[in-house]
């Protein structure tokens, strides 16, 4: 590791002290500070941690330039998100807006100052979401399943590719993502700035504090270990949609890949996500909660569709798994196990805010 200087905005959050804790138990004599403000419920449960693996943080948000000084940074990991897919419908996108977008280009700048390296946390949500509701599909018993021979490029059963065109709208979220990755692709260019941009589907593991907008597979394995209702929501309410995820170690090992070997990625924009492999409908999905936890809950059926709500997602990292030569080592029953044992572990902590 030749970065020796590494700010993680956002690292109070559930990728960014993730990350921060797994660099600072492989890499002990790098310096890691962590900047977050603490807007995401629970995320003030990763300070003692932090402070616990001498990691530095700093009560500061990413809309603030006075807040974005510091002595010497050689590496950015940009994780500091509004990260729902429903944040700005029905209300102001104003938070959203001035975090993502505006956020991430104050954050470039501290980098360009620094000289500092890069690697931005986007996602799969930069691809348009009537190209994907519309791809050919299958309804099988438990779930939906993209076909083979779809009319659009980057897509087939394996699932979305980088290649997917991007020409319509795909919620104000993955709009400030996908605006925020034009702008590092401009900084790369003008600058001279290496970085990577990361598109990741969903990432899930201990320390995610899943709500019903964002963190599904925590929310999914809470809601049974506390013994609360759940719904399937849209898409006839019969919880066939289907994700795919990543577990948050696995993500740690592609993106340590990344930092120890940054010339082989630089300038590269990558799906990272956990494929069909790791992939699940919600009835699937609640069969393994109910193994894992012992536990049934009772679950409602809403046919209507939420907003910017897909049929399925699935990631097609192939480039990324090409290039590194990694494969995924956690699979849904273990990540399910893993999410399990911390909410045990945590629960005087947790029950306030996962249930
Ligand atoms: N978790 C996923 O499934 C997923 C999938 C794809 C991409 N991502 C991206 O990964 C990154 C990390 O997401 P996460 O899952 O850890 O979310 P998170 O909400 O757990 O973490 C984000 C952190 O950013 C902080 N934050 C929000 N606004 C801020 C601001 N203005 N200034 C400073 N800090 C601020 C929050 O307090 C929170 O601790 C985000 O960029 C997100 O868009 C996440």
């Amino acid at each position: 590791m030749k970065y020796k200087n590494i700010l993680i905005t956002g690292g109070a959050g559930f990728v960014g002290s993730n990350l921060a804790l797994k660099l600072r138990r492989d890499f002990p004599s790098v310096s890691i500070t962590v900047l977050d403000n603490l807007k995401r419920r629970g995320s003030e449960l990763s300070l003692k941690r932090l402070k616990a693996a001498g990691i530095e943080f700093i009560h500061g948000d990413i809309r603030n330039r006075e807040d974005l000084v510091f002595d010497s940074v050689d590496l950015l990991l940009e994780c500091s998100a509004e990260p729902s897919v429903m944040a700005g419908i029905g209300s102001s996108p104003d938070y959203l807006m001035n975090t993502n977008l505006v956020g991430t280009l104050n954050c470039l700048e501290v980098a360009r100052k620094h000289n500092a390296a890069s690697v931005f946390l986007s996602t799969s949500r930069v691809y348009p979401i009537s190209y994907i509701n519309n791809l050919k599909f299958e309804e099988a018993e438990n779930r939906f399943n993209i076909l083979d021979g779809q009319d659009i490029i980057g897509a087939s059963s394996k699932g979305i590719a980088e290649n997917f065109p991007l020409d319509k709208a795909r919620s104000l979220y993955g709009a400030t993502k996908l605006a925020s990755e034009l702008v590092v692709a401009e900084y790369v260019d003008t600058y001279g700035m290496k970085a990577i941009v990361n598109r990741c589907g969903v990432i899930t593991g201990p320390w995610q504090m899943g709500k019903i907008d964002q963190g599904v597979f925590v929310l999914w394995v809470a809601k049974h270990y506390f013994k609360q209702p759940l719904s399937y929501i849209g898409y006839g309410g019969e919880g066939k949609q289907v994700r795919d995820f990543i577990h948050i170690d696995d993500l740690y090992r592609a993106i340590k890949l990344q930092l120890e070997n940054f010339d082989d990625y630089n300038a590269g924009t990558f799906n990272i996500g956990g494929g069909l492999k790791n992939s699940v409908s919600l009835q699937e999905l609640t069969v393994q909660c109910e193994d894992v936890t012992g536990n049934k809950v009772e679950i409602a059926s809403v046919r209507e569709d939420r907003p910017a709500d897909l049929r399925f997602f699935i990631t097609d990292s192939t480039k990324f798994l090409e290039l590194s030569g990694l494969s995924w080592e956690k699979d849904t029953k273990q990540t399910i196990q893993d999410i399990y044992e911390w909410i045990r572990d945590n629960e005087a902590d947790l029950k306030p805010i996962l249930s």
